[in-house]
């Protein structure tokens, strides 16, 4: 696949076929995540690769931490109205294909990861500058681009973070470790009519600024 198929055809799946997925091709995912450049070459990125009864449990202790409290955002307190609005934007045009998928909700959908067999975590050591999530980004954009190569699709999902006190004790994983975001990957149900859903791009004039 070009990499301009990869990068128009990829979008955020939101119901997976419970298929699983060959190790071989998860490795094949991540090498191509760690290709990414970064500052220095300092590769700040540590995934956790997480499958199979692991899976389950987490699943099962998101839920249940989300029952006892639907935790707020830690991260959308204030910004420009512009942005705000594409959030709602988004919100609202996706309630209309949410409404017509039986038994879809977006919290309970996100910290399940959408039922996909595989979940990639992806974090860093709490010492290494939150500015270097800049190289993470890029290594995650490479793991959803070589997923997509792959036939395989992801969603990015960050509300799970909400809990990453919940991730953490049911991983066992150190305190050292700090989450950036959760990737659910898996072969995508293409007859979940969420996944018709396209997210709008804004114009380019809305992003790119000239200066001649
Ligand atoms: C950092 C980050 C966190 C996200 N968190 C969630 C999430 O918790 N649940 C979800 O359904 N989608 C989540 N998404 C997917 C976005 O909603 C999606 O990328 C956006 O609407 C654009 O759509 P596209 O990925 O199909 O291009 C997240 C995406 C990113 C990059």
């Amino acid at each position: 696949m070009e990499v301009k198929e990869a990068i128009y055809k990829r979008q955020s799946i939101r119901g997976f076929l419970s298929k699983s997925v060959d190790n071989e091709l998860i490795i094949e995912i991540l090498k191509a995540a760690i290709q990414a450049p970064s500052a220095c070459n300092i590769q700040p990125w540590e995934f956790i690769v997480i499958k199979g009864k692991a899976k389950e449990n987490l699943v099962k202790a998101l839920l249940s931490a989300y029952k006892k409290e639907k935790r707020p955002s830690r991260t959308q307190a204030s910004m420009p109205e512009k942005y705000k609005n594409r959030m709602k934007q988004l919100f609202e045009a996706i309630k209309t294909f949410a409404e017509k998928t039986p038994n879809f909700d977006i919290w309970q959908g996100s910290l399940s990861f959408y039922n996909a067999p595989v979940v990639i975590i992806v974090a860093k050591h709490k010492e290494i500058a939150y500015l270097r999530l800049l190289d993470i980004g890029l290594a995650i954009q490479n793991l959803m681009l070589m997923a997509q190569n792959l036939g395989l699709s992801t969603c990015p999902i960050g509300l799970t973070l909400r809990y990453e006190d919940i991730i953490k004790e049911t991983l066992s994983l150190p305190d050292t470790l700090e989450l950036v975001l959760t990737i659910a990957l898996g072969y995508p149900d293409n007859s979940l009519y969420i996944n018709k859903f396209r997210a709008t791009k804004i114009d380019l004039k809305e992003c790119v600024h000239w200066i001649e």
